[in-house]
């Protein structure tokens, strides 16, 4: 027997229901570590809205030194509803994902066997796509201000960076990913090419010169307002999406309704050279904290992915084969917090003991 690999996880639980889909997420990870032989150190970070009331501190650089010291971090929610919009969002969670450089943000779209679908005669294999959401950039660099504040003429201006260097670098994640997923082998860039002229030029004159190193994938353009509506009706188009900041922000959310909703929408923020972090992409909902009634499917989800990315490929296979099987055999009555039938404790107990024999 070789020496077990040792991988140093950061765990932040955050807000609301961050703690308790965190601890469902932890223990099914744990109990995948046990039977694929690897061992997880965790290092428990509080980054929260609860310490920032109590302490002003948000995340510090002293801070992002010690996550880059990680393997991966593990992300519950932050979001706490005494604390003004922009605080948390800016100064932890778009903080993070800036200082470690997390270009790439991630989005499977995979609907599962047994999941609800609000698209009517749509099937797992209908709805089966990511969005490769460029997530250091565009009009998230926070790049803007105000002039004549609180006047009539009041203006505010907000600017959208997008650099040459790393719109390649996130087309470039989408075109390897469509290679590896070997399905359609298809990019497809949303854009607002025809308004936003300059940005979408950029984008597209990249796609193009990126698209002839990989000749085997097919490039296609799509308007992101006419992508809302093919997300709707013709989900089965897509393979893989490459799009900016606040246009993936925007399409995930419509992407993760189709796939059953918050409760199974799980995503990561990557670094392919550097400490990657995964997170359900819900929000800390306040009004079900401590309630045991949150689903923690989507944080388990994370979980499998941070596994995938870390090189544990058969333990985050089993940990997704783990929810197909809870899903496809009705163990849930729904994913919406309150409706499992469930509770948030026993839905991951129910998957923790699948990981365990499946
Ligand atoms: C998300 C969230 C964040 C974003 C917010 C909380 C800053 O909506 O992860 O999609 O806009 O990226
Ligand atoms: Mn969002």
């Amino acid at each position: 027997m070789g020496e077990k690999k040792i991988y140093k996880i950061g765990v932040v639980p955050g807000d609301g229901i961050g703690p308790e889909i965190i601890r469902e997420g932890m223990k099914v990870l744990r109990v995948a570590a046990q039977r694929f032989c690897f061992l997880l150190e965790e290092v428990e970070f509080d980054f929260s809205g609860d310490r920032y009331l109590r302490t002003g501190k948000l995340v510090e650089d002293q801070d992002i030194n010690n996550l880059k010291k990680l393997d991966a971090i593990y992300l519950g929610a932050v979001g706490h509803p005494e604390v003004p919009p922009g605080i948390l969002e800016k100064g932890v969670l778009l903080k993070m994902r800036f200082e470690l450089d997390q270009y790439i943000n991630l989005r499977p779209v995979k609907l599962y066997p047994g999941v609800e679908t609000p698209l009517k005669d749509k099937k797992p294999e209908d709805i089966d796509y990511v969005v490769v959401r460029e997530n250091t950039e565009g009009a998230y660099c926070g790049i803007g201000g105000f002039f004549k504040k609180g006047t009539k003429e009041e203006v505010a201006t907000q600017l959208e960076v997008n650099t040459r260097y790393g719109v390649e670098r996130c087309l470039r994640y989408a075109f390897q990913l469509a290679k590896k997923r070997a399905r359609k082998k298809t990019v497809t860039v949303v854009d607002k090419a025809n308004v936003l002229t300059y940005a979408g030029d950029l984008w597209r004159r990249t796609a193009h010169q990126v698209a002839k190193e990989y000749p085997d994938i097919k490039l296609d353009f799509a308007f992101v307002d006419a992508t809302c509506m093919w997300m709707v009706k013709n989900p089965e188009w897509f393979d893989v999406i490459a799009t900016n900041n606040m246009f993936g922000d925007i399409i995930t959310d419509l992407a993760a309704i189709t796939q059953g909703g918050l409760g199974i929408a799980a995503g990561g923020n990557i670094n392919p050279e550097g400490v990657s972090m995964f997170e359900p992409i819900h929000g800390s909902a306040p009004k079900y904290a401590g309630k045991n009634m949150a689903c923690p499917l989507a944080t388990i989800a994370a979980g499998a992915m941070m596994l995938e990315t870390i090189g544990e490929i058969q333990a985050s296979q089993t940990i997704e084969k783990a929810i197909i099987k809870a899903t496809g055999e009705k163990y849930l009555k729904s994913l919406e917090a309150g409706k499992m039938g469930l509770t948030t404790s026993e839905v991951g107990d129910l998957i923790a003991d699948f990981v365990k024999k499946i």
